[in-house]
């Protein structure tokens, strides 16, 4: 999935770092496809673990300072995604690559970024000066 003027926030940086969030997605999806992306998934589930988390806390700040009416549910939902990338890492350092729940959590993220960006992280647009 590609960054789109859809989920434009007015706040460019969030804008950039939504950017990289999809253009990791996206270059993990294509190693997948091509029957690659095994010994890089422990990098990938790094990058996003710390990425996200870095992520989040920006524009947790950013919504906080600009009194954005959906503050705390921007920040449930980030909670569940950080949840749920904690648990894979857990599974995969117990049990290791497995390309079926690399490819759903690939999958997931995109789902996720689609509908929260969509529906939650454009509203820093109508407090943004
Ligand atoms: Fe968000
Ligand atoms: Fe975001």
């Amino acid at each position: 999935m590609k960054w789109t003027k859809a989920y434009a926030t007015g706040n460019d940086e969030v804008d950039e770092q939504h950017k990289t969030l999809f253009l990791m997605s996206d270059q993990y999806r294509e190693a997948l496809e091509a029957g690659q992306g095994e010994s890089t998934y422990d990098v990938f589930l790094e990058f996003l673990s710390t990425y996200s988390k870095s992520h989040f806390s920006f524009e947790e700040e950013c919504m906080l300072a600009h009194v954005c009416p959906v503050a705390a549910l921007n920040k449930t939902e980030h909670c569940a995604f950080t949840k749920a990338v904690d648990k894979e890492v857990e599974r995969f350092r117990r049990d290791g690559f497995d390309r079926s729940v690399a490819s759903n959590l690939v999958n997931a993220i995109d789902r996720w970024l689609e509908s929260h960006i969509g529906r939650v992280d454009v509203q820093l647009k109508s407090v943004m000066p």
